[in-house]
This record gives structure tokens, sequence and C-alpha cells, in this order.
């Protein structure tokens, strides 16, 4: 189902001609509008034609091209007003009880069958060797002709709806060879075209569906927005999507990453409404992240003790987030950084040496403190760092923290250092504590300079719970480990404190996006990852700086194969520069003419402006991409975690 179009049929263009399918003739056509004259019986045997749909018209069963059109609307035909006139008059003399049912059946009922298609000319496909070309103009065109006009469905509908050209085909190819696989990119199914909101014909049993499919080639390392009103189905399409892609991914062996900054939780979890979620559709493959202890949730959060200037910025965060009370410790502790001396800033090797160990005893009083205040110590954790022999006799002589203490003997190793701390003076005459790790003393100790009382440690106690004992390496790295092994890793936003969450977030967008730069700067092939997010306008709206993360991602992160698909209720809450760059867009319902006005200045989405706003059918969305000159009207599968499930041990989407 999701294999690429790899065979074309001997003769492309036939295919999508089906001969059940005519609806009518072309009366009048030019290089943008063409008028079909159609009738009620013909119609019905095509399974209606409803608003939207597309037609082609053709001279022959095997023609040399083929016109592709859009039905916009209802035409008056020439010979209507004469028609219409006859019928008024027919109406006048109907009895009240042929309401019953059954048609004219004079001579007259055939010329009132009649009517007109008001359709858009959307472009002419036409073969070059053997292979099926779309213009998305026509080229020339014959007023007399009289071409035969379908309304395909099936097969020749997929075919048209899923056509690549060829370029993009050779560019799919070219990326798939240097990923190792054979043929095509895949292509991911993610619904059937639907024209209207009733589709009792178009869609019913009798008639044949057409498989839309989202090409890798459009969707990895590009942008997707996901519009529409609450409720109608962006979630839903998300989840769809990271379904397909994993499915399709597994089948074809080729690893694609996938983040989804889950705000609501409705990913990670299974919530009663939908019954199921992506993390319990693919067990296996997803890793999920909470601020706070879960079962079955890795901790977003970092070490303390391991990733201490990660750790400290969490502090100041939360801290500046407070209503904490500032004293000149506590201002002179926020200001802190953590980063070590840089050999290349140093004059000698000695003075390197010399400011590491400043360094190592800072950062032994800055975990004395977090110790202190109650942060759980890593397994094994030992306070160690190098004192000159001058200094650690006169502090104590049967001690040396060189061996390792314990969070006590710390404690009590700095007590022993404040209360000598005056006769600590090096050779240049300055005090052998810097004030940053006097400060730190000062937190542990609970005593600031003048000797007077102060908080201290237990200022940093409500914030215990930010810190992941058990954690080794950087969480940001490890999710990047993860998406580099093709997994889903959700990151569960919908509990902890608002300010952490963000900066976490952004933490994690920068890390990514660092990442996978490096190695494409280091002229490697970057992976595949597609990173999701809801509630976009927070993030690429419109009052967003651009130099952000996450619009440095949306508008560069294609060089380093980011894919982003973002979902938002407003077209016009969006960045106009991002939405503009933006390759695939896919739309639901919209409530208001400002809305369809925004969405109506890209591509063709002003055809479906009446449609978008009328049609308030979940799932139902118009689907610009990449690939395709023109939109295409489409409802999405629903995500069916049962189903999906019984796909994984073989079982087919549609
Ligand atoms: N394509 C679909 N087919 C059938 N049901 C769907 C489809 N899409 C969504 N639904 C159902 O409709 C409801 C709302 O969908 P969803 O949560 O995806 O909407 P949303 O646009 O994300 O809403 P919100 O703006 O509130 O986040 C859900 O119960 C979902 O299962
Ligand atoms: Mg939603």
């Amino acid at each position: 189902m999701s294999k690429p179009a790899e065979a074309q049929p001997a003769d492309p263009l036939a295919q999508l001609i089906q001969k059940n399918q005519f609806v009518g003739w072309l009366c009048h056509v030019n290089y943008e509008e063409a008028l079909v004259l159609t009738r009620d019986d013909w119609k019905l045997r095509a399974h209606g034609v409803p608003v939207n749909s597309f037609l082609v018209a053709a001279a022959s069963e095997a023609p040399a091209e083929i016109i592709l059109l859009r039905v916009t609307g209802a035409a008056t035909l020439p010979s209507n007003e004469a028609a219409d006139g006859l019928k008024v008059e027919k109406l006048k003399q109907r009895p009240a009880e042929a309401a019953a049912g059954g048609a004219f059946s004079d001579l007259a009922a055939e010329q009132f069958q009649l009517g007109g298609l008001q359709c858009r000319v959307l472009g002419q496909f036409y073969s070059a060797n053997g292979r099926l070309r779309l213009g998305c103009d026509v080229e020339s065109y014959s007023s007399a002709a009289g071409l035969a006009v379908y309304r395909p469905e099936g097969a020749a509908l997929e075919a048209i709806v899923n056509y690549v050209s060829p370029e993009r085909l050779a560019s799919s190819r070219e990326e798939a060879k240097r990923l190792g696989l054979a043929g095509d990119l895949p292509r991911f199914p993610i619904g059937t075209v639907r024209f209207s909101s009733t589709d009792r014909l178009h869609r019913g049993e009798a008639a044949g569906r057409a498989v839309f499919h989202l090409n890798a080639v459009d969707f990895l390392a590009r942008r997707t927005a996901v519009f529409g009103m609450t409720r109608t189905g962006k979630s839903n399409t998300v989840k769809q999507l990271v379904s397909v892609v994993k499915h399709t991914s597994s089948e074809f062996k080729l690893k694609i990453g996938q983040i989804i900054y889950d705000l609501n939780g409705e990913y990670a979890n299974a919530n009663q409404q939908d019954k199921g979620s992506i993390a319990e559709v693919f067990p296996a493959d997803t890793i999920r992240y909470r601020m706070m202890a879960t079962p079955g949730f890795e901790l977003i959060l970092n070490n303390f003790f391991h990733q201490v200037a990660e750790g400290h910025s969490t502090l100041r965060g939360l801290i500046e987030a407070s209503k904490i009370p500032r004293s000149a410790d506590l201002e002179a502790f926020l200001s802190m950084d953590f980063d070590g001396p840089r050999k290349e800033d140093c004059n000698t090797d000695y003075e390197f040496q010399r400011q590491t160990a400043m360094h190592d005893l800072k950062l032994a009083a800055y975990r004395a403190v977090l110790a202190r205040a109650g942060y759980e110590l890593p397994e094994g954790f030992k306070f160690t760092f190098e004192v000159n022999p001058g200094v650690r006799n006169k502090v104590n002589p049967s001690v040396n923290p060189a061996d390792g203490m314990t969070a006590q003997q710390t404690f009590e190793w700095f007590q022993l250092v404040r209360q000598i701390q005056d006769e600590l003076i090096t050779t240049a005459g300055k005090s052998w504590i810097e004030p940053d790790t006097n400060v730190l003393i000062n937190l542990l100790l609970q005593k600031n300079d003048q000797g007077g009382y102060i908080p201290g440690y237990r200022l940093l106690q409500p914030f215990k719970d930010y810190h992941a004992p058990n954690r080794r390496t950087d969480v940001c790295d490890e999710i990047y480990q993860h998406l580099l092994a093709g997994k889903i890793v959700i990151l569960d936003l919908s509990v902890g404190d608002p300010v952490q969450r963000e900066r976490l977030s952004k933490r994690i967008a920068r890390h990514i996006l660092r990442s996978s730069m490096a190695t494409f700067n280091a002229g490697q092939h970057a992976p595949h990852i597609v990173i999701y997010v809801e509630e976009a306008h927070n993030i690429i709206g419109r009052a967003e700086p651009l130099a952000e993360i996450w619009p440095t991602i949306a508008k560069e992160g294609a060089k380093a194969r980011l894919a982003i698909v973002y979902a938002t209720q407003e077209v016009s809450s969006i960045h106009p520069n991002i939405l503009a760059n933006t390759e695939n867009i896919i739309v639901s319902h919209l409530n208001n003419q400002h809305e369809i006005g925004e969405l109506a200045r890209y591509y063709d989405f002003g055809d479906f402006a009446n449609s978008l706003i009328r049609a308030q059918d979940v799932g139902f969305a118009r689907i610009k991409t990449l690939s395709n000159p023109f939109v295409i009207p489409v409802q999405i599968d629903r995500f069916d975690p049962e189903r999906e499930k019984r796909r994984g041990a073989g079982g087919k989407p549609h």
C-alpha cells in the first residue's frame, strides 16, 4: 500500500479515463476555465459530481493529453433560459400528488436533466518517455474539440492525487540511494479523497475510494502546517502521521526519529475519549519523558550534581519566577556561572592549573550547598578536589579532599575553612577563597559576610524535585540518541512548572538543531528527524523574534534534515515568513472569513473557501503538498489504536 509508484502502466494517460465515469462534454474551455455539459443520469452513474471534484477531459480513450479540471460550481448553459421557462410552465401544472415520486415523464425530461458545471483548469497531463507528466497549465486548447469528460475515482483518482513529478521522483531516488534504500523514498498513506461533506455517493459502497499519500520526499526535511478549529482533527492528523511514518520507516528499514512536544499529554497517555495513544501502539519504540517522576516515564530533568551549569540555570529560572526576597548573597548566586577556565585564556600552564583548582573548589562548595538542601547525591558520589598542602594543613591536616569526602565531611571541611579564612592569603596577597566560592560558603553555613543569619541553602529546598539523581548523561543528549535510533520520543509537557517547561523544551530543540547541524557542517548526512509541535502560535507566532530557536528550526532545519510539523487553530497566528516557506499545508474547518482570507493567499485554497467555512466534518482536510501543484481534499484516517496495533502484525490500513 505504501510502496512508491514504481511501475507505470503501458499508457499512463489511458489509466485516467474510466468509461463508466463519463459525466458529460466539454462545451467551452480557455486557459483558466471550462464549462462542462452534463446530465442527471450521467452524474448519478458516476456516483455524483460534488463541488471541488476533479474531472478529466480527453479527446478519445487513448488521448495524447488530458485536461485536468476542478468543479467550482454549477453553470448556466446557453440554452438554459428556454428550458427553465418551459420547466416553470410544467411545474405550474404539476399536481401535489407527484411529490410522492417520479420524474417528468414526457419529452421535456431529457432537456430538464441537462446542466452545466463550472470548472477551473488545473493543468494538463501528458506522457513523456512513457511516464505521466503534469503541467500546471494548458499549452493550447481546442475550442471545437468536444472532449469527453469523466470524473475519475479509485485507481485513476489515486494516480492524479498522488502524482509526483519525474524531477522530484529523481531526487527521492537519490536521497533513497544515499540512505541505502532500493527504489524511491516511501510514501505515507494518510487518508482518502473526499470532496464534500455529504459523501453518500462519491464515497459510497459502489464508488472507488482513492488513498492519498504524503510522499516522504515532500515530508522529510520539510515544513508541514496543520490548521483547523478546535476538535476538527488536528491532533488526530498528527497521530496518524506519527503512526504511518513509523510503520513505513520500519517497513523500509529507514530510520526516522520522531519527537512530539505533547502539551496536553494526549500522545503519551491513553485518554478516555480516544482509547489509546501513540505510546500504547508502539510500546517498544516510544520513550516518554515527563518533568515529574511517573512510572513508565523518563525524567526530562537533569542530574544537578553532574550537569552543574544546567542545574544552576534551572534553579535560577525557578528562583527568578518565585517570590523569594533577594539578599546580596542570593543575587550573587543567581548571577554566577559554572563554566570552567579555558586553557587558551591562561598565559601559563601553571595559571590554568590554578584556575582549574579554584573552579573545582567552587563546584565542591556549590554541590555541598545542594547536598545540605537535601538534593539526593548520585549513587557512589564523593566530593573530590585538589587542595595544596599548605592550605590543607591549615584547614585540617588529617583530611585530604583529593581522597574523596562525604557530604557531611565536606560541610565540616568548609566550616573549618570559614574559621581560618582570613589567614588563607595567596602569594599575590589576595584571599585564597574567590568571591563566588565565598558566597557559596555563606549559603552553606547560613551566614553572610557580616556573620548575620541568612536562610542560605534553605532557599533551594523547594526545588529538589527538578533534580534527577539517577541520571548520568544530559537528557538532551539521551533524547537525541533515541532519535538517531529512529524512536518516537514524547515529551509530555502537561505537568510541571510552565517556566521550566518552556526552558527545557527550547533547550532540547536547540540541542537537536545543533547536533544535526554539526553533522551537516562536518560534511556528513544528518539523520532524518521529525519534530511535532502543537499550539504552534506560541513558538512561531507573528510576534516571535525570528532569531529564536523555533523559528530558526522552521527556517533552517531543512539543511540538517529536520522536518517540522506544526499545528494551531489559526492560519493568521503564524509568522508570515514561516508560513510562506511551509511546503505542506493541511487545513480542516475554519470558521471565519479572516482566516479563509489568510489561507486563500496560498495556492488555490480560495477554491475551498465556502467548503472550509461550511463543512465542519472532523478530519475533512484540504491538503497542499510540495509535489501537488494544487489542493487536494482528503478525509484523514482516524488514528485507531487497535487497528494500528494489528497493522504492526501485518494488517492493512484501508
Ligand atoms: N479523521 C478523523 N476521523 C474520525 N474521527 C476523528 C478524526 N479526527 C479526529 N477525530 C475525533 O475527533 C475528536 C477531536 O479530534 P482532535 O483531538 O484531533 O481535534 P483537534 O483539532 O486536535 O482539537 P483541539 O484544537 O482541541 O486540540 C477526537 O475525539 C478524535 O478522535
Ligand atoms: Mg489537538
